[in-house]
């Protein structure tokens, strides 16, 4: 893995001394991580081979969410239905089990969840999260750079979004999915995540599918379809 910062080629040691205080994230990064770290002033990207940079932009998001509420309610979003979220009934607190890139975590922020805590083991997309959040601290965001497994709490709602086989052959992955693979970020297909998960969620557990993939677990309780992605609902 190499390291640039404003454009200039730096050492990961150097690199761990900048950003020492994301202490445990920084010093998970190994050399042999493929692709390359950029460091623009505070902001951090991370570009893996043959793709543009990625940087997690948390006021766009913001922007990009709360433009398309504006012409269609938010409780109609599937997010939101998956989620049960109606008026009158918000969610006080989500656990987002599979943080990635954050996108799903600003979603059900976006939505109204007050208190989401997020977890992600792999350290370059955990990152690139502590990174954002240093730049855009969000009240009620509780970012745990972990397995989920270390979690044992209660959340009225668990949301699980699982590395899964692209199902949908015309479309070609987005971005984000393509440099998680080429991370190899994974997750385990065994019954224990599931049930450890289902443990924690006083309402339901959510889990994000391809629309054409299989349910992780047979005969959800219930199934909520959007264009490409459908949520599968367990209590
Ligand atoms: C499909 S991605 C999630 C994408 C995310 N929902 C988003 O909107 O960007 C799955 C992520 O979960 C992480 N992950 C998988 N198993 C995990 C576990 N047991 N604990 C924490 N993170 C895990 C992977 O490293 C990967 O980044």
């Amino acid at each position: 893995m190499q390291i640039f910062e404003n454009d200039s080629e730096i050492s990961l040691e150097e690199f761990k001394e900048k950003f020492s205080d994301y202490g445990h994230i920084t010093s998970s990064l190994s050399r042999d991580l493929t692709g390359k770290i950029i460091i623009e002033g505070e902001k951090i990207s991370y570009q893996a081979d043959g793709l543009s940079p990625l940087f997690i932009d948390i006021n766009k998001s913001y922007r990009y969410h709360q433009k398309t509420f504006v012409k269609r309610s938010k409780y109609k979003d599937p997010m939101a239905r998956a989620l049960g979220i109606k008026p009158g009934n918000n969610i006080e607190s989500v656990l987002d089990a599979t943080g990635g890139f954050l996108a799903d975590t600003l979603l059900i922020k976006s939505i109204g969840v007050k208190n989401i805590t997020v977890f992600e083991r792999h350290p370059i997309p955990a990152l690139l999260i502590k990174n954002a959040l240093s730049l855009n601290p969000i009240e009620g965001i509780d970012f745990h750079f972990s397995d989920v497994y270390e979690c044992n709490k209660k959340f009225d709602v668990v949301y699980y979004d699982p590395m899964y086989d692209n199902f949908n052959v015309k479309a070609a992955p987005k971005k984000e999915m393509q440099i998680l693979r080429a991370l190899e970020c994974s997750t385990e297909k065994d019954d224990k995540v599931f049930d450890h998960l289902l443990s924690m969620a006083i309402k339901r557990l959510v889990v994000k599918r391809s629309i054409k993939a299989p349910p992780i677990r047979e005969n959800p309780q219930g199934s909520i379809l959007g264009k490409s992605t459908r949520y599968d609902i367990y209590f």
